[in-house]
């Protein structure tokens, strides 16, 4: 048996539905099948999740067309995509496609980027994803509640040639704090989780239950894709007598490596694409295990092999590598250089540090206010019109950009719009080019990356871990 846990929405039925009801009775060619627009229709609506399985409780959640995570959408390299999501919530959202490097006003931050989804309305996404790759999308509205109930979803840009494995897997991994009767746990933006670790829950799920066994078979070839669609939860993740092969970051192909340690490091809004090499002996089981927190490792889940003997006496040689997107090399030469520094958190003995100015409003129900800052300046909430950019870039510049943790805590700061060369972490170079839309700072840490902002708009920058994003660890920068 194996489990493949795609439940998209295939290629050909996705065309079809775009093509409407005359492709149930035309036979079309399938030249004209390939350039129809990737067509589909999102709708918000809370609902319910089996998150520890049919025998555990129900939790109330909040979902996109009625499962958590959503349906995983598949859209092609280079084709158009039209996305219509319906909002039946009772508050307003938007959808933010993250990592996709799409034109500004479809970049779903509300106030910033587009007016927001109101109750009973729709809105129309129409971008053409320039990249192959493992993204994701979510709300960028009252994101805290809204990401925290559940609403995520993987978002897969096929390549133009197929990738040579024997399975393409996904697992869009989630925290969750649950109470004991199954409910979310209350607190949403509580003081200590805004300017401590984030809301860290108390269960972990693959594409929305807790995992089962893993069914693989002796010698087969897996592309598997994880993404890490917590609120705060940073993962290490070690395959147990494997050997990953880190094929791309953040969506974006990068030499490939295996990642230091055997760990693959996942935080919040991360992907990373491995090539696994099923070289188990069949009918054993090996451990996946999240050891990032000291002394909290737990198995997330378990490879268990077929009894069958393996499909291939040697493991395959072709190289695992994916072919690089179209990116803008960076003229580091003549690059604009420009600065962040984080500052704020909880410091030792319960301080809280100082933060300087704040811009934009408390958002109403949290608690706490800002907590952080960027640059001495406290951007809290979401989105919202009014946000003075941090910095602006001519069109078509290298932008140079270091961020600096001055903080105790960890930080994944993510870019819109752009992916970023990552050059240096503490004055040592990034090896294996890889290009992330997310980085993550450990306490302390400085980072260099580049990117050419070939993209104009206001683009927001801002800290993934969502308590922290919404107590001010956000910034907007400009490009004309
Ligand atoms: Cu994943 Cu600003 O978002
Ligand atoms: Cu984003
Ligand atoms: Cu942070």
């Amino acid at each position: 048996m194996s489990i493949d846990f795609r439940h998209s929405i295939s290629r050909r039925r996705f065309v079809l539905a775009a093509a409407g009801v005359a492709a149930a009775t035309v036979v079309r060619p399938v030249s004209s099948m390939a350039s129809a627009v990737d067509e589909r229709r999102v709708r918000i609506a809370p609902g319910q999740a089996m998150f520890t399985g049919a025998s555990g409780p129900l939790t109330p959640v909040w979902t996109y067309d009625g499962t958590v995570p959503g349906p995983m959408l598949r859209l092609r390299q280079g084709q158009p995509a039209r996305i219509v999501v319906e909002n039946g919530l009772n508050e307003d959202t938007t959808v933010h496609w993250h990592g996709i490097r799409l034109q500004n006003a479809m970049d779903g931050v509300p106030g910033l980027t587009q007016p927001p989804i109101k109750p009973g309305t729709d809105f129309v996404y129409e971008f053409t994803p320039p990249d192959a790759g493992t993204f994701w999308y979510h709300p960028h509205a009252n994101s805290l509640v809204q990401l925290g109930r559940g609403l995520a979803g993987a978002l897969i840009v096929e390549e133009a040639e197929p990738v040579a494995v024997d399975r393409d897997l996904l697992w869009l991994l989630q925290d969750w704090r649950l109470a004991a009767d199954g409910q979310m746990a209350p607190g949403f933006g509580s003081t200590m989780d805004a300017a401590m670790s984030g809301r860290i829950g108390n269960i972990v799920t693959i594409n929305g239950t807790v995992p089962i066994d893993q069914s693989v078979m002796a010698g087969e070839r897996i592309r598997l894709r994880l993404a890490n669609a917590s609120l705060a939860r940073i993962m290490a993740l070690r395959f147990e007598g494997h050997r990953p092969v880190v094929v791309a970051v953040d969506g974006q192909p990068c030499d490939p490596h295996e990642p230091e340690g055997g760990r693959l490091i996942l935080a919040p809004a991360m992907r990373i694409d491995i090539v696994l090499d099923m070289q188990g002996d069949p009918g054993k089981r090996y451990a996946v295990i999240d050891d990032f927190y000291d002394g909290l490792a737990y198995t997330l889940t378990t490879l268990a092999y077929d009894t069958a003997s393996s499909l291939r006496a040697h493991p395959l040689d072709v190289s695992p590598g994916l072919p690089r997107n179209p990116l803008p090399e960076p003229d580091l030469a003549k690059a604009e250089r420009q600065e962040i520094v984080l500052q704020g958190g909880m410091m030792g003995g319960g301080k809280l540090a100082g933060v300087g100015g704040m811009m934009g409003m408390a958002t109403p129900g949290m608690n706490g206010g800002a907590a952080w800052a960027i640059n001495g300046m406290s951007m809290t909430g979401d989105g919202h019109a009014g946000m003075a950019p941090q910095f602006t870039l001519p069109r078509g510049a290298t932008c140079h950009l270091t961020m600096r943790n001055e903080t105790a805590w960890w930080h994944p700061m993510h870019i819109h719009g752009f992916s970023m060369l990552v050059l240096a972490r503490n004055g040592s170079p990034v090896p294996h080019r890889q290009w992330q839309d997310t980085v993550l700072l450990a306490p302390k840490d400085t980072i260099e990356c580049a990117f050419v902002a070939d993209n104009p708009g206001d683009w927001m920058l801002h800290c993934h871990v969502a308590d922290h994003q919404m107590a001010g660890l956000m910034t907007v920068f400009r490009v004309t």
